[in-house]
């Protein structure tokens, strides 16, 4: 995949879904748009998180490594969005945070059934625990980092290791020295609907539309 490329890249992010045989993902697979589904132009729009995108590819794995060079190469062309603002998690997040959207409401492939996309996190970061009424599968392509899921407690996945996050249970995500880049699918509901963070303290508070 050359940078020139960025219009191959929900394809590549379904085929590599594809070579997964698990149950969860099916249901999404089924949702994906077909070939006539229309396409949109984005306006290019970079963040801050980008400058660790060139520390991804010695992270990756074998089978997710052809979609991590692409995404790098093609990554000026897209465009990167954050669902925070600097009062929900503080600027440093910012700097390393951002996401962007291959299939769905808003990205490259229109569906209003299921969003795929990408998470881009840079190193020593937590992504704060919260919880949505979508169903959510995530795929590290790049940086083993530690994921949260409901009572499970703190555990490292790899790049390659499929993550199932059912309706409405709590996640988080904490990179250490590595950053992570890892593939999003939602559905279920309303691609817009609101996400709910859940403070250390135990307090609660919507969250603006989110799609990782
Ligand atoms: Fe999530």
């Amino acid at each position: 995949m050359s940078a020139a490329d960025m219009d191959e890249l929900p394809g590549a992010a379904r085929a590599l879904l594809d070579c997964f045989d698990q149950p969860e993902l099916r249901p999404f697979l089924a949702d994906w748009p077909g070939p006539g589904a229309s396409r949109r132009s984005v306006d290019p729009r970079p963040l801050p998180v980008l400058q660790w995108l060139d520390r991804l590819a010695p992270h990756a794995a074998g089978e997710t490594r052809p979609l991590v060079d692409g995404i790098v190469a093609a990554a000026a062309q897209l465009a990167w969005g954050q669902t925070y603002a600097a009062a929900d998690f503080g600027a440093r997040f910012l700097e390393r945070y951002g996401w962007s959207e291959l299939v769905g409401l808003r990205g490259p492939v229109a569906s209003d059934r299921l969003a795929c996309g990408v998470l881009l996190l840079g190193p020593d970061l937590e992504y704060p625990a919260h919880s949505h009424a979508a169903e959510e599968i995530y795929l590290p392509l790049a940086g083993t980092a530690l994921w949260l899921r409901g009572g499970e407690g703190w555990r490292p996945r790899r790049p390659g290791e499929l993550i199932h996050h059912p309706s409405g249970i709590a996640h988080a995500m904490r990179t250490g020295d590595q950053p992570l880049l890892a593939l999003y699918l939602w559905r279920g509901g309303d691609l817009a609907q609101k996400s709910t963070i859940l403070g250390a303290a135990g307090d609660r508070q919507e969250g603006p539309d989110d799609h990782a």
